[in-house]
C-alpha cells in the first residue's frame, strides 16, 4: 500500500511506505525535541513551581524568616559616607543598564555618584596600592579585577558599591545611618539549591565605612587567592563568604564601629536568578527526597511563583546580568554615556 505525501512541482508524488515511515518519524523527531525546548522556555521564563507536587506549607519544617524591614534610626549622623560607586569598562553604559544605573541618583538625591572606568581603576590601585599591581594585572579575567577593585575602593574611600545591574529600589540613607558596614546575601534559593549553604554573602551589592577593618582584611586576602582556579573562590562571593565567617570571630555587634551586617536576602536581592529555574526546577521536582533547606526552598519557590514579592521592604534588587546574556544581546539603541546618564557624576 502507498500514501501520497507531499505536492511538489504541481504534480502527486507517491512515496513507498518505508519512505513515509521515515518521514513520519522524523517529524515526529523534530515534534517531541520542539515540545522540550518550548517546556524548558517556559520553566526558565517562569519558573512554573506551581504545577510542581509540592506542599505550599509544611508544619514540621522551620519556618524562614519573614520578610520585613527592621526599624532604622532617623536622625543621627552617617556611619558610612554617601557615596554611590558603579564601574564599567568605559563611559559607555551598555543599553540594557540605562533603566538601572539611572534609579542610584534618582533615590539617592542627596548622595554622590562615582564612576570607576578600568582605567581608572588601574590608576587608583598603582597610586595607592602598588604592591597590589602585579596581582591586579596578572589577574586572568576582567571580573577577578571588577571583584578586587571594589574592596579597595571601599577600603580606601568608604560608600555603597552596586553592580550595573542593581537597581535602587529605596534610599539608602537610613542603613548607613545604622551600620559602619553592610554585605547582602543570596536569595535563600541560591545558597540552598545550589551549595546547600544556608548563607552566602554576595558582592554585587556591599557598603562600608573607609578604612573598615573587614574590607582590610579582604584587600590583604586577594594575593593569596589570586590564582584559584574559580572566578567565585579567587574574589568573588565564595572569597567573601569565607573571610566574612573568619571576621564574625571577633563578635563585633552589627551595628559597632567594627562590625559587619548580613542583610536579610531580600533588603537587595529580593529576587532569584531565572537562569537558575531550570536547575531549580528538576532539584523541587525530587521534593521527597530533598533534606529539610531544600524542602523549604521548594516551598518558597512555589509560594513566590504564586504571589511575585512586591519589594516593599527592598532597597535595591539585583537583575542576574550574565556576560553571555550581554553577548547574545541585539541593543536595539546603543551605549549611553555616564555623563549623559548620570548628571553630577564624578568620572573618575
Ligand atoms: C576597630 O578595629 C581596629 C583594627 O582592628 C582596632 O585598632 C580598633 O581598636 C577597633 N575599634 C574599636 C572601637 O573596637
Amino acid at each position: 500500500m502507498e500514501y501520497l505525501v507531499c505536492l511538489s512541482d504541481g504534480l502527486y508524488r507517491v512515496k513507498s511506505k518505508k519512505e513515509t515511515c521515515k518521514t513520519l518519524t522524523k517529524g515526529a523527531v523534530v515534534i517531541i525535541l520542539l515540545h522540550f525546548l518550548i517546556r524548558f522556555e517556559q520553566v526558565r521564563e517562569h519558573g512554573d513551581f506551581a504545577s510542581l507536587n509540592i506542599p505550599d506549607y509544611d508544619a514540621s519544617l522551620p519556618p524562614l524568616p519573614p520578610e520585613i524591614m527592621e526599624d532604622f534610626p532617623t536622625t543621627g549622623i552617617d556611619k558610612i559616607p554617601k557615596i554611590i560607586h558603579q564601574t564599567w569598562k568605559s563611559t559607555a553604559v551598555p543599553q540594557m543598564f540605562v533603566p538601572w544605573v539611572k534609579t542610584w541618583m534618582k533615590r539617592n538625591p542627596d548622595w554622590e555618584y562615582w564612576f570607576w572606568t578600568d582605567e581608572a581603576t588601574r590608576k587608583f590601585i598603582a597610586d595607592k596600592y602598588p604592591d597590589f599591581l602585579p596581582t591586579f594585572d596578572g589577574y586572568s579575567q576582567p571580573i577577578r579585577r571588577a571583584d578586587a577593585m571594589r574592596y579597595f575602593i571601599l577600603y580606601e574611600y568608604g560608600g555603597v558599591y552596586a553592580d550595573l545591574d542593581v537597581e535602587s529600589i529605596q534610599s539608602f540613607s537610613p542603613i548607613i545611618k545604622k551600620y559602619s558596614c553592610f554585605l547582602g546575601q543570596e536569595p535563600f534559593v541560591h545558597s540552598v539549591l545550589d551549595t546547600n549553604f544556608e548563607h552566602l554573602v554576595i558582592n554585587a551589592v556591599m557598603g562600608c565605612r573607609k578604612g573598615h577593618p573587614f574590607m582590610k582584611s579582604l584587600v590583604e586576602k586577594l594575593p593569596l587567592f589570586s590564582h584559584m582556579w574559580h572566578v567565585l573562590d579567587s574574589t568573588g562571593p565564595h572569597f567573601v563568604t569565607l573571610w566574612y565567617r573568619e571576621y564574625e570571630k571577633h563578635h563585633y555587634p552589627p551595628d559597632h564601629v567594627n562590625g559587619t551586617y548580613l542583610a536579610p536576602a531580600h533588603y537587595f536581592f529580593p529576587t532569584f536568578d531565572p537562569a537558575k529555574s531550570f536547575h531549580f526546577h528538576s532539584q523541587c521536582a525530587n521534593f521527597q527526597n530533598l533534606n529539610q533547606m531544600g524542602k523549604r526552598a521548594c516551598i518558597h519557590l512555589k509560594k513566590t511563583s504564586l504571589h511575585p514579592y512586591d519589594m516593599k521592604n527592598s532597597f535595591a534588587n539585583h537583575h542576574w546580568v550574565h556576560t553571555y546574556s550581554l553577548m547574545f544581546r541585539l541593543p536595539l539603541k546603543g551605549p549611553e554615556d555616564i555623563r549623559d546618564l548620570v548628571p553630577g557624576v564624578k568620572v573618575l
